[in-house]
């Protein structure tokens, strides 16, 4: 699929594509040959995928993209936190009074309704795909999963898939300043004062089993503190119910 040369965004020079199986493949082709910091967005994605096997389903309007970071992987969980944080803030800045909230691990809801979800993939050696689908226009339902779907237009914010694209990647790089001048710790705050159910009773259905206890914190590596009846426990990777 030809993808276009549009414009450089913060770190990224911006190319877009009419159709794509998946943005998360469409920059594995383009990385070789455009160069390491790049974002492609599509206006069509047929094959979307989410995280642990779901699908991600297209819909008019709606915002496909990945964009490449280089990172070290023990900076991943930090960095899955600072990717929900920033869309998270991108839409409070557009909309302050709009109920947003983040759910762990990046999910991002309005008024109990998601929004925007991420899956982040890795490319190379030390280079990562960035993948982020938001639901501006139309809310897509999405079989088997336990929340309801929402969009933008809904909930009242007007921005454009492409005004989208342009305000979360400033945010993104200047959360990421922010990262390397002040550190984790003030972030991590930020996220857990837009978390769902923080310091509530929760569920964690990991790949092996299911545990129950309240989201207690985040550590200082991005991962979930769940306090259980047998001590406090790290989860590293799961899907939270309530
Ligand atoms: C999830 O909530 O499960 C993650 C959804 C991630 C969807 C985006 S859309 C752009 C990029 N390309 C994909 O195939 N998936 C991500």
């Amino acid at each position: 699929m030809v993808s276009v040369y549009k414009e450089k965004i913060a770190l990224w020079d911006w190319y877009e594509a009419e159709c794509v199986s998946s943005t998360n493949d469409e920059i594995r082709q383009l990385v070789p040959q455009c160069g390491k910091y790049i974002a492609i967005s599509a206006k069509r994605q047929t094959g979307g995928r989410g995280r642990r096997g779901h699908i991600w389903r297209e819909g008019e309007g709606n915002l496909y993209f990945t964009f490449s970071m280089e990172l070290n992987v023990e900076e991943l969980s930090r960095f899955v936190c600072l990717v929900g944080l920033s869309l998270a803030e991108t839409l409070l800045e557009k909309s302050p009074q709009s109920d947003v909230k983040i759910k762990w691990p990046n999910d991002v809801f309005i008024s109990g309704k998601k929004i925007s979800g991420i899956l982040i993939e890795k490319i190379d050696n030390g280079l990562w795909a960035i993948g982020i689908g938001v639901n501006i226009a139309v809310a897509p339902e999405i079989a088997n999963v336990e929340y309801k779907t929402g969009s933008l237009y809904e909930s009242g914010i007007m921005l454009d898939r492409i005004e989208f694209l342009r305000y979360y990647l400033a945010k993104f790089a200047s959360v990421m300043e922010r990262y390397q001048t002040e550190g984790f710790k003030p972030l991590k705050e930020q996220w857990l004062g837009l978390a769902l159910n923080y310091r509530q009773q929760i569920c964690i259905k990991t790949e092996k089993n299911v545990k129950n206890g309240e989201f207690a914190a985040l550590d200082d590596n991005g991962y979930l503190m769940l306090r259980t009846d047998s001590g406090m426990e790290r989860i590293v990777a799961g899907d939270l119910f309530v």
